[in-house]
């Protein structure tokens, strides 16, 4: 049985530029059910991330509305914080680690920030090094990585918070075949143990692996 987790209800995104204004979402809906996983396709320009950021909260529709799990997540300041450091991982096309902290430092962050727990965040940061594959690569820092080893530190540090939906815009977006391949395979463990995942991929390899598509096209 389908069962809605993140839902976005007629949402228009504009942006003005002097006088000039692009309107980048027009009246857009879409559903996600818990366990899908959906590629997000569609040209340059079309609004991927736009509709990315907000699904995720990290930006306001000029109107519309996303509900996550029934709930508006805009309805109040206190819940959009929840939100995002609860429920949405989020993975960037450039991973934005912190350069001066190495990888299990790197992961256990969001942890910490959460709860404080050190102890816990330091278990949970190296199970999920693990799982990625960089078990042998804790200590070091992200300029001691490949291009492909900090995405998937990127990866542990978006799961460390147990988030319900996982956002991802151009994980593999700067990797050569071999390391996009391998990101993906990590998703579809993840989906398969039951992550409901929303990635934006250019790839149209990739793009066929999921389960489903999403097409946003240009006006
Ligand atoms: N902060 C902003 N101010 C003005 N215009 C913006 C802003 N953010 C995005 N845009 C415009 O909105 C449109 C959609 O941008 P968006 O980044 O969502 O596209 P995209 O589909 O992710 O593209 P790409 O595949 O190149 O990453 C673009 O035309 C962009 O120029
Ligand atoms: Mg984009």
């Amino acid at each position: 049985m389908n069962s809605l987790i993140l839902e976005a209800k007629n949402i228009y995104k504009s942006f003005k530029k002097a006088t000039h204004v692009v309107n980048v979402l027009v009246n857009m809906s879409l559903q996600i059910n818990k366990g899908d996983f959906t590629a997000v396709v569609g040209p340059s320009g079309s609004g991927k991330s736009t509709l990315l950021h907000i699904l995720g909260g990290l930006d306001k529709p000029d109107s519309g509305e996303v509900l996550f799990e029934g709930k508006n997540i805009f309805s109040s300041n206190g819940f959009i914080d929840k939100f995002r450091n609860e429920n949405v991982g989020f993975i960037f096309q450039f991973h934005y680690l912190l350069n001066d902290f190495n990888a299990l430092e790197n992961v256990m962050f969001p942890a910490l920030i959460k709860d404080g727990n050190k102890n816990r965040a330091k278990m949970s940061a190296e199970y999920l090094l693990e799982k990625v594959g960089l078990k042998d690569r804790m200590n070091h820092y992200p300029s001691e990585l490949s291009g492909g080893e900090q995405q998937r530190v990127a990866i542990a540090r978006a799961l460390i918070n147990e988030p319900h939906i996982l956002l991802a815009d151009e994980p593999t977006g700067n990797l050569d075949r071999a390391n996009s391949d391998s990101i993906f395979e990590i998703f579809q463990k993840l989906n398969e143990d039951g992550l409901t995942i929303l990635v934006v991929t250019h790839d149209s390899y990739l793009a066929g692996m999921t389960k489903n598509k999403f097409n946003l096209s240009k006006d």
